[in-house]
């Protein structure tokens, strides 16, 4: 790579997320749990629920307006815009198209990425493929979720784990070393029923059965899918490390998604990385799959957590499975 190349550049970040706050001590009341249970395993102390008529396009719209507004840009010059999401608002038109409209972003191609928790990283991904092609000088990435809307509440081993939120990140095409160096993406679908939510679709239709024995619902088999977590965000933070040449001492920050403080702490650990490199906000607001990252990416950053010319790693996991990594320079 030269420093001429044309790279995907983060011009402005944003997040949102919905003003009502569920407590470990409110899901006390509604399961058969404990604060300290909670907190032990995951991490997560709080998260934040939408209201019944808050969809995933609600969540992603003010979070984009913040997005554009550190960039400078207005909604109309927005060329491409991408919703990684698994709660989308329907499944079709894309949650995308309805952030287009919302935000009056007329010029802007739209589609959903869906990739459940990595549905950040993917979209990331894409874009960038845009940008160094030449295709498109600028794009809107967010991640939206309202998991809220696909959870069990009777069901204590999901229900304690999830939040709902947006973030949003602007990309525009600059010359340069500073953006995207890399990003490397994976699936596997032979660990599908690990976690999935598999309501609706052509394969489990809406029938009554179907809704009497919540089949909705979003499903996990925890205690697996943690194991694969996070050999695979190991692997895949190597791998963006090596092939950009980087050691961990390059690395400002770290951003990982936010499943579990003991994934992220094990994640950590085996790579060698001191914690502290490792951005944690999943106390607050539990897992919020796609939007979990740039949520925390903003909040980061907000806080001067990284700057201008400093080296950040994203790595994602989730259902699919799917997981991923991406090298950024400020
Ligand atoms: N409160 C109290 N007890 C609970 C509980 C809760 N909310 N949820 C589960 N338990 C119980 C289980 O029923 C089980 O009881 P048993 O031993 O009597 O059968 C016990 O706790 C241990 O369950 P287990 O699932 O083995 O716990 P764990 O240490 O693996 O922690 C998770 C559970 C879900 C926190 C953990 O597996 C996890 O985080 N997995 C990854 C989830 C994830 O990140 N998913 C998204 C990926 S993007």
């Amino acid at each position: 790579m030269t420093s001429s190349q044309m790279r995907a550049v983060i011009a402005g970040t944003g997040r949102f997320l919905p003003e009502k706050i569920l407590t470990n001590a409110d899901l006390e009341q509604m399961v058969e749990t404990s604060n300290q249970w909670i907190m032990e395993r995951t991490g997560i102390k709080e998260r934040h629920i939408a209201a019944e008529n808050v969809s995933a396009s609600d969540l992603a719209v003010p979070a984009a307006k913040e997005a554009l507004k550190k960039a400078g840009m207005k909604a109309e010059d927005i060329e491409l815009i991408l919703v990684g999401t698994s709660t989308p608002d329907m499944y079709f038109p894309s949650t995308a198209c309805f952030v287009q409209a919302k935000l009056g972003a007329s010029k802007a191609v739209a589609f959903d990425i869906l990739a459940a928790c990595s549905g950040f990283v993917y979209g990331l991904t894409t874009a960038n493929q845009y940008i160094a092609s030449g295709m498109y000088k600028n794009a809107l990435v967010i991640g939206a979720e309202v998991y809220s809307s696909i959870i069990d509440w009777e069901d204590r081993t999901t229900c304690v784990l999830f939040g709902d939120g947006a973030g949003a990140v602007v990309l525009k095409a600059k010359e340069g070393t500073a953006g995207i160096l890399s990003t490397h993406i994976y699936s596997d679908g032979t660990k599908a029923d690990y976690l999935q939510a598999p309501g609706g679709g052509s394969a489990n239709r809406f029938t009554q059965q179907f809704l009497d024995e919540k089949k909705y619902r979003l499903e996990m088999i925890g205690n697996r899918t943690f194991k694969v977590a996070i050999k695979m965000m190991v692997e895949a933070a190597q791998t963006a490390m090596k092939h950009n040449g980087v050691e961990a001492s390059d690395i400002k920050l770290v951003i990982p998604h936010q499943a579990n403080k003991r994934i992220i702490d094990m994640v950590a650990k085996q790579l060698g990385l001191d914690g502290s490199l490792f951005y944690m906000n999943i106390e607050h607001v539990g897992n919020t799959a796609a939007a979990s990252i740039p949520i925390a990416l903003d909040e980061a950053l907000k806080e001067g957590r990284a700057g201008k010319g400093d080296l950040i790693l994203m790595v994602a996991f989730g259902g699919g499975f799917t997981w991923g990594s991406a090298l950024i320079r400020l």
